[in-house]
């Protein structure tokens, strides 16, 4: 039986990571266990920023973007004797489990500190949607509904000017959020990882529309396809004929109020961490399957191949193009 858990955030936040800090806290509690916060990640955990928390310490955070732990990227924490630092201040404090909440990177930790003597289970919290073990990361849905926010917008003028939008979407190397809102959207053209399109082919199709005299274009394109997105919309312009305008969406989409569905999913996966650790589980990463709350072992989880939404890909050509 275990009394001590710990819980913190890490790499990118989320929105929604406030809601499974909250489950867990609460969970925890109602258990009768000493829950512990973490402060900034990895890093907090190997300079000791650790923190009692309360009921308390919880209340009015549902609501709220980021993360009230704070977050970090900690490249040290591959090094064994960097882990090992985390793992006394763990046992200093009496604290026999964690729960990470964080993407992929953050599971090899949890994994690699439950090989130590840490129990730690991992919750998918990203807005990239890159975790193949769960069907929706926690900060997915709130940031699709934040870009399709500021597109519409983007939409207005672009239409007023009769111009073309590049409209540049985060996602590190996963196309979930330019797939998802392109079809929101109803974007012209949509281009991914998974829905490469080339170069001359992108021109091609713009210039084809600008002929046909459409008044306005809207590209949705993910991050790191395109190193100067900018440049890239000065050649279409140049070759098309079609006034372009390029515009990274940036930070904007990390941010804010998680919707409901975030918050949810957030407070059934941190229940549910909490109920695992009390099994004397570990070395495993929670997820949504099929709506149902399910734990994978955490190397089965990163093995797995992550959806590539053929039927939705398949949609672009049949109502986008
Ligand atoms: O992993 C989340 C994410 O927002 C990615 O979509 C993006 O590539 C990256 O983090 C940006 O991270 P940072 O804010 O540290 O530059």
């Amino acid at each position: 039986m275990i009394h001590k858990i710990g819980v913190l955030t890490s790499g990118g936040d989320a929105p929604g990571m406030n809601c499974a800090i909250r489950a867990v806290v609460r969970a925890g509690l109602r258990y009768g266990l000493e829950v512990y916060g973490v402060v900034n990640g990895y890093k907090g955990l190997v300079e000791g920023q650790i923190i009692k928390m309360d009921r308390s310490s919880v209340s009015d955070i549902v609501n709220r973007g980021g993360t009230i732990l704070q977050t970090a990227r900690l490249r040290e924490f591959k090094d064994e004797s960097v882990r090992q630092i985390a793992v006394n201040n763990l046992k200093k404090l009496g604290i026999e489990a964690l729960v990470v909440i964080g993407g992929d990177g953050s599971y090899m930790g949890a994994k690699k500190l439950t090989e130590m003597g840490i129990n730690c289970v991992g919750l998918p919290g990203t807005i990239d949607n890159d975790i193949a073990s769960t069907d929706y990361t926690i900060g997915f849905d709130t940031c699709q509904n934040t870009i399709v926010e500021c597109v519409d917008k983007i939409r207005d003028t672009t239409e007023s000017h009769q111009r073309c939008a590049i409209i540049e979407v985060m996602g590190n190397h996963c196309g979930d959020l330019a797939l998802f809102t392109g079809l929101a959207e109803g974007a012209e053209m949509i281009i991914t990882p998974d829905h490469p399109i080339p170069e001359e082919d992108i021109i091609a199709q713009l210039k084809k529309l600008h002929d046909a005299d459409k008044k306005r274009a809207v590209v949705i394109i993910s991050e790191k396809i395109y190193q100067d997105i900018h440049a890239f919309a000065a050649k279409i312009q140049e070759e098309t004929g079609f006034e372009t305008k390029a515009e990274v969406l940036g930070r904007i989409q990390r941010g804010g109020s998680p919707s409901a569905f975030d918050r949810v999913l957030a407070a059934r996966m941190g229940a549910y961490a909490v109920d695992c650790l009390l099994d004397g589980k570990g070395g495993i990463c929670i997820g949504m399957v099929n709506n149902k709350i399910v734990a994978y072992d955490i190397y089965e989880a990163l093995q797995l191949p992550r959806d590539k939404h053929a039927s939705m890909l398949r949609l672009i050509d049949i109502l986008n193009a």
